[in-house]
């Protein structure tokens, strides 16, 4: 096993053995990808304030999400097509974050289906759900997330449509990839994923095969999301899953203290700040610059978490110091499944974990729980001096 000292050292070794299109689907933003960029370079804006002479002894890092207990205010983010980054992604992921103690979320858009999730792992994972227009789907995914024992729900409100990848166009993205020249050429230099994916017979969206109607073309993200995702989501709709669902609802890709204020008022158990790791509307501010207008407006209402740009345990300080009480990473921990399946995820979990430990040590404090504004030192500017 290669010495893993930092995320960088997972993303390297994930676009060194994975096939070019799903390295890259993971690292796009939308069109420009300003706001993909932004969700990192933002964080580097702010800075760690130093302390010393105090006692480090018994630190800790535990916390809640949901009232339950975790090893570290980290969950790892629903991410589409993770079962292509590493055969049977999904499961290996899943298994990682039970092992550490940290929530995983299954993605609609996975290829391992719930029921495999479940059958591979012994504590509750979450569902995220993509609404479409066919309503037998969305129940039938509800009751199947909660037959395999899903302790939430994810519902994402921010991808309605596809902002558009130009990689993803350009490498036509698939699942699996189409045996054409270049992909041929390509896969045939990334023997440990395709040793693995001959192992499997996870190859497409397990979540949809078989359960959805009427799919002409599944292997294609855009087209089938153009066809199949209901464009008229809105505040009923949700109003009526939440109703089918009946346990507790986490509403994702919130980025406006009105939307915010709503998602609280609705009755929200957490939502998440996000623009979509920035792969939705570009343009839009970073989740970090966002968030601590929104946990100011939602108050104790909901829990108030954070995903976009996180790729080291600094970032998860800053983001719970700015207002979150816990934040998601998809990147971060697909390139370590990418890198080196199972073991890359648990490795992305250590290496943010020891950097929590000692960064918060290193800024004078024992206990997560306290870390806050008052360790950061922020730009006056941060959050922008926007017009109404
Ligand atoms: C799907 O959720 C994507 O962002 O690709």
């Amino acid at each position: 096993m290669p010495v893993i000292t930092a995320i960088e050292d997972l993303k390297r070794l994930h676009k060194r053995r994975v096939p070019r299109m799903f390295f890259e689907y993971c690292e796009s933003g939308s069109y420009t990808e300003q706001t993909f960029r932004d969700n990192v370079s933002d964080f580097a804006k702010l800075r760690l304030r130093q302390k010393v002479a105090v006692d480090m002894s018994n630190r800790t890092i535990a916390g809640t999400m949901l009232g339950k207990p975790v090893t570290m205010p980290v969950a790892l983010a629903p991410v589409g097509f993770t079962g292509m980054q590493s055969a049977d992604g999904e499961i290996k992921a899943a298994r990682a974050a039970e092992a550490f103690g940290v929530p995983f979320t299954l993605s609609t858009m996975s290829i391992c289906s719930i029921e495999d999730v479940a059958a591979h792992t012994t504590a509750p994972f979450w569902f995220q759900l993509y609404v479409m227009k066919d309503w037998d789907f969305v129940a039938s995914a509800l009751d199947r997330a909660r037959k395999a024992g899903c302790s939430a729900l994810v519902l994402t409100l921010d991808l309605q449509i596809m902002g558009q990848r130009h990689k993803d166009l350009k490498n036509g993205l698939s699942a699996p990839p189409k045996p054409t020249l270049a992909n041929i050429i390509d896969i045939a230099t990334k023997w440990r994923w395709a040793a693995g994916m001959a192992r499997t017979k996870r190859h497409s969206f397990g979540n949809i095969v078989g359960h959805a109607k009427g799919v002409k073309d599944l292997s294609s993200l855009g087209s089938w999301t153009a066809e199949q995702f209901d464009p008229q989501l809105d505040w009923g709709k949700i109003a009526r899953i939440r109703d089918m669902w009946g346990g507790k609802l986490i509403l994702k890709g919130v980025l406006d203290e009105d939307d915010a204020r709503r998602a609280a008022d609705f009755g929200a158990d957490a939502m998440i700040v996000s623009n979509h790791g920035g792969r939705q509307l570009d343009g839009a501010l970073s989740s970090i610059r966002r968030l601590p207008s929104i946990a100011r407006a939602v108050g104790d209402q909901a829990e108030v978490w954070m995903d976009g740009g996180i790729r080291s345990g600094q970032d998860v300080l800053k983001a719970l110091a700015m207002g979150a009480k816990a934040t998601l990473i998809g990147r971060s921990y697909i390139y370590g499944l990418g890198a080196l399946g199972q073991a890359g995820v648990s490795a992305a979990l250590e290496v943010i974990r020891k950097e929590i430990d000692t960064t918060m040590a290193l800024c004078g404090e024992r206990d997560i729980a306290k870390f806050g504004a008052h360790n950061l030192m922020i730009p006056k500017d941060f959050e922008g001096d926007w017009k109404d």
